[in-house]
């Protein structure tokens, strides 16, 4: 995998006279430069409006956006294209979901479930949308290893819940859900299932048949991607009964005075210019993915962690945070009375880049008693000697503070 490094232009860089170690993936992923490349030719060649001109620029632009679409369909193995929907990223495909799908079915009655692991994006347009509809929210619980306690979740499952939105993959601890398995009861109780899949998809292979998930999201900039782009994978048969999120531009079949008739999907929910260069980039990110295998990226990762949490614990005063049994790509700590900026602050200066704080997910800081974590997070350009210079610089905190 150490060959791929030279594809990443900045991860090949000092900060602070030492080499950068990006151990912040979790945040936001590099791009590769076929990435970088892509987006610059598109915009170098093909750039036009989609969907709207008869002039070459615009068919060319056309082509790049839709192909895109197909790449992603057969990525995460869709049945077509129109179950995919592109948005600005994770977040605004929950929103989507929440005010589209399950606003109207929501009353005093109702419920949204979801679980204590969830990072904000997963919990505010719920919270929203609850308030809106005085419906009710229900958290399920996490155990002290910070996994979602399954049985749990299951047994709250019944006719007045509306969806059950769960993380693939906790952005704050790394642990892996067991969504398979919550999905199918969910499916029992005729409840659909949203699984947010920001901190899978660049991990591990993602099969939304298999999965049997009713809706997938995920953002283009933790896959290696440019920003403001992602996915809401929504199956045919329920985005076709939804009504549109945003209105505007291209979602339209068409517009009176009297009233406007919806175009079809995907477009029904693309209301506006979307991020079209971005979008050319996302697809050469899914291009590059699969030329290297998800299977070799997630073993390659697996191995990585394995050996960065046990590193890790060669540190004085280290406290692990989340120890799931089935966990990928991050590893959270805390170091006994160092506050977790101090660390993230002090690593710099070495060029270790973690990301600190409670990494958009208060919930899972306060269930642990903490205001944070320093949070170390991997990507398929990472390797030992990473790992070994974070757990150097981790050596030279406890120096600084002794
Ligand atoms: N959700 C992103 C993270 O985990 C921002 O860092």
């Amino acid at each position: 995998m150490d060959a791929y490094r030279k594809d990443f232009p900045a991860i090949n860089q000092s900060i602070n006279d030492n080499k950068l170690v990006y151990l912040d993936s979790a945040a936001s992923s590099q791009m590769p430069t076929s990435v970088i490349d892509e987006v610059a030719r598109y915009q170098m060649n093909d750039h036009a409006n989609v969907h709207r001109g008869i002039h070459t620029l615009s068919h060319r632009a056309t082509m790049v956006y839709e192909k895109t679409r197909q790449d992603l369909s057969d990525f995460i193995n869709a049945k077509n294209t129109n179950e995919i929907i592109f948005t600005s990223g994770t977040t605004e495909s929950i929103n989507l979901v929440a005010q589209s799908y399950c606003r109207p079915k929501l009353n005093k009655n109702k419920k949204i479930l979801i679980s204590h692991l969830e990072h904000h994006s997963n919990i505010v347009p719920w919270q929203i949308v609850c308030e809106q509809t005085q419906s009710s929210l229900e958290i399920a619980p996490i155990n002290n290893k910070g996994e979602i306690i399954t049985e749990d979740l299951i047994s709250m499952i019944d006719e007045s819940v509306v969806l059950i939105s769960i993380s693939h993959v906790s952005n704050a601890l790394g642990s892996v859900s067991e969504v398979k398995k919550i999905i199918q009861a969910a499916h029992k109780n005729g409840v659909p299932v949203l699984v947010d899949g920001a901190q899978s998809i660049p991990h591990i292979k993602v099969d939304v048949e298999e999965l049997n998930a009713d809706f997938y999201v995920f953002s283009g900039h933790k896959m290696h991607a440019p920003t403001g782009t992602g996915i809401l994978y929504g199956k045919e048969d329920l985005l076709e009964k939804m009504p549109p999120y945003k209105s505007g531009g291209d979602m339209i079949l068409e517009v009176k005075f009297t009233g406007t008739t919806y175009n079809d999907l995907p477009y029904k929910f693309e209301a506006g210019t979307p991020n079209i260069s971005g979008i050319a980039g996302l697809g050469a990110a899914v291009g590059y993915l699969r030329k290297i295998g998800m299977i070799n990226i997630e073993s390659h990762e697996k191995n990585l962690l394995d050996y960065m949490s046990s590193e890790l614990k060669n540190v004085d005063g280290i406290n692990l945070i989340g120890n799931a049994d089935n966990k990928i790509g991050v590893q959270s700590f805390t170091l006994e009375n160092i506050h977790s900026h101090d660390i993230g602050t002090i690593l710099d200066h070495q060029g270790v880049a973690i990301r600190t704080g409670h990494h958009c997910a208060m919930p899972v800081m306060e269930f642990f008693g903490i205001s944070g974590t320093a949070r170390a997070s991997l990507a398929l350009y990472n390797n030992k000697e990473d790992i070994d210079c974070l757990v150097a610089g981790l050596h030279k905190v406890n120096e600084v503070f002794s």
